[in-house]
């Protein structure tokens, strides 16, 4: 496999039950892109991402990482799942839990190191958590524990970051933050694959977009994936809301 490419995935289909959840899906992402996946609720994306991770089990198909079989480069990705899935009342501060990114790199014998200190440090910075250092994760917002989950990420260092909806119910400060990141990562040249819901702002985003509903619909640049008969096959019902966005 071509080792050009961050991500590609073949044919894959993953089921829970008798339906599958994603059904011969097939793309290619390449270095330091910036994609988006979008698609109703339901329709596979936080599995399609999970089998990126190798976390989900196919029925069929491949998913190769920088050329190779995604079981053997466990460490190159690191991922920020949807919302809502963890609880936090553990008495860990958000230093502690950037500190976690580092977790791989670190010896069981020894504490941080001051490099390690200074990764995470630039970590939170970036994700502009610094103030709050040695607060206890659990008495953040919502957004703000998504942008501390996000510096995790970063410090662990994975030249692919995947995001499970990373901007659901966050307030415009934690937006522009999530946005800068982004923006930051990707002149880093890191390849960011990021589940998106919102129609009205993936087309700004994003270099390019998945369309997903259990198959793959389309995949390429939002002008490509926009397009009025795409989108009323994938959202049935909702079709008012994207004529009016199509029309904007
Ligand atoms: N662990 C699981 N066991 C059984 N079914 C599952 C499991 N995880 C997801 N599903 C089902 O698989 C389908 C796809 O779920 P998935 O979470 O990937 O969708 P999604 O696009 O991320 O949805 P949302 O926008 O609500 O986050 C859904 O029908 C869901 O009910
Ligand atoms: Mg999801």
């Amino acid at each position: 496999m071509n080792a050009e490419y961050a991500i590609q995935v073949r044919n894959l289909t993953v089921s829970y039950g008798p339906k599958p959840a994603l059904l011969d899906v097939s793309f290619m992402i390449q270095k330091g892109e910036l994609v988006g996946i979008i698609g109703p609720n339901g329709a596979g994306k936080s599995t399609l991402m999970k089998a990126m991770l190798g976390f989900v089990r196919r029925d069929i198909g491949d998913v190769y990482v920088f050329g190779k079989p995604v079981e053997q480069t466990r460490g190159a990705i690191a991922y920020v799942p949807q919302r809502g899935t963890v609880d936090w009342d553990y008495p860990v501060t958000v230093e502690d839990v950037a500190m976690m990114g580092r977790y791989g790199h670190l010896k069981w014998w020894r504490n941080p190191s001051k490099a390690d200190r200074e990764i995470v440090d630039s970590a939170l910075e970036m994700v502009r958590m610094s103030d709050f250092k040695k607060r206890q994760i659990g008495q953040l917002s919502g957004g703000q524990q998504q942008r501390v989950f996000m510096a995790r990420a970063l410090a662990q260092g994975a030249q692919i970051l995947l995001l499970d909806e990373p901007f659901a119910g966050v307030d415009a400060a934690t937006e522009s933050a999530i946005l800068d990141v982004l923006a930051e990562a990707k002149k880093a040249g890191i390849t960011l694959v990021v589940v998106h819901h919102d129609l009205a702002t993936a087309s700004e985003y994003f270099d390019k977009l998945l369309l997903v509903k259990q198959r793959l619909y389309a995949a390429g640049p939002p002008s490509l994936v926009f397009r009025q008969e795409l989108l009323s096959e994938v959202y049935e019902g909702k079709l008012k809301v994207f004529t009016d966005l199509l029309k904007g």
